[in-house]
């Protein structure tokens, strides 16, 4: 099948992190900052990217602002011409190091936030956050970059989805994505007591459809579905391979950020192999391309361009199998699983990642 070179690289600078969030998409294991890939190996990772055809690099992590090096990456980034977007909790942005980032490219700053009042933030994240989010925000405006806010909901915060839009209209973002929890890494551990109820997410639907009428033009807000109460799963990733690529902190390279739980699949290194070998012809990108590998009900089904058979790290996670349909899907013979799911009781304890 033909192939398209990638359009965006995810640079998982580093695993290590301020905060504790009980709802990481991270994995379980995280890789320890003596096996992270040095700068030098950055930087090739980022010209292997831009000569593959990558125009847009995520850096992201854990923290990267944790990484001394950030501002000699951002720099090699933006010099070979990508747009260079900074994921952050924003702990540890100051002024100073800002400024930096901006003179040497930086071109974008997508925050994470995870409550909308600090006493609730503070509790999620697991530290005294919340203020330093504020500080970050505005840091981030007064430099005249665009600003993304990040919060991941559940049931442990969708109560306070107003004041997030509130929140976000305070920090003068330009975006606004808020996004159920994907069940991946440590979030699913925390499953049960993460899982928003039917009514909080009927409560939810109202209040965004008010506010994306109320802020079109100046702020867009995306809104990411709880998929386990959908009828059809997302399109993840736009399909396998298709569009983006992620390097994990150790050199790990991933079809996806969540691949690594599919322990069927042989994943190849930037640090022995050929970024555009594994691009094109590495056997993990190339598992669940294009359709050849779906099985039924996907391989005849005519929602089989819209969605690629769904997410093939939550067909292996919930299933065992990575190449079976997503069991979200309610044409899937394994939707009994995530039906179980639902009905379960949530749990109250939930545990921070550490
Ligand atoms: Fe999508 Fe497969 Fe479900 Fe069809 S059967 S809607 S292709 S996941
Ligand atoms: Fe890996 Fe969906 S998160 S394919």
């Amino acid at each position: 099948m033909d192939v398209s070179p990638p359009l965006g690289l995810l640079a998982e600078l580093t695993h290590r992190c301020p905060l504790h969030c009980p709802y990481c998409s991270n994995p379980v294991e995280l890789t320890t900052r003596d096996a992270e890939l040095s700068t030098a190996d950055w930087l090739s990772v980022l010209s292997q990217a831009r000569e593959l055809g990558v125009l847009q690099v995520h850096m992201s992590g854990g923290e990267p602002l944790a990484r001394p090096d950030l501002p000699e990456l951002v720099a090699h980034a933006s010099g070979l011409g990508c747009y260079v977007n900074l994921v952050t909790s924003g702990l540890g942005l100051t002024s100073s190091r800002l400024d930096d980032l901006v003179e040497r490219g930086l071109a974008h700053v997508q925050l994470s936030a995870q409550g909308a009042t600090r006493e609730r933030a503070d509790l999620l994240a697991g530290a005294k956050a919340f203020d330093r989010k504020l500080a970050a925000a505005s840091l981030v405006k007064s430099s005249g970059l665009p600003l993304s806010l990040n919060v991941v909901l559940h049931r442990r915060n969708h109560d306070q989805l107003a004041g997030i839009i509130e929140l976000a209209e305070r920090m003068g973002a330009d975006r606004l994505e808020l996004a159920n929890t994907q069940y991946y890494g440590w979030a699913l551990r925390n499953r049960d007591a993460l899982m928003p109820t039917p009514a909080q997410l009927a409560a939810a639907e109202p209040v965004v459809r008010a506010a994306v009428a109320r802020l079109r033009g100046t702020m867009e807000i995306v809104y990411v579905v709880a998929d386990y109460y959908e009828p059809y799963p997302k399109p993840c990733m736009y399909g396998w391979g298709a569009r983006q690529l992620t390097v994990a902190p150790d050199g790990t390279v991933l079809p996806c950020p969540a691949a690594s739980a599919i322990s069927t699949l042989s994943l190849s290194s930037v640090r022995d192999t050929p970024l555009s070998e594994i691009w094109y012809r590495s056997s993990s990108f190339n598992a669940y391309r294009g359709e050849e590998w779906m099985t039924e009900p996907c391989r005849t089904c005519d929602r089989r361009g819209l969605d690629f058979g769904g997410c093939r790290c939550q067909a292996f996670l919930l299933t065992g199998d990575a190449a079976a349909t997503d069991p979200v899907c309610s044409r899937s013979p394994r939707r009994g699983v995530v039906d179980l799911v639902l009905a379960r009781p949530p749990a109250t304890d939930l545990v921070m990642r550490r």
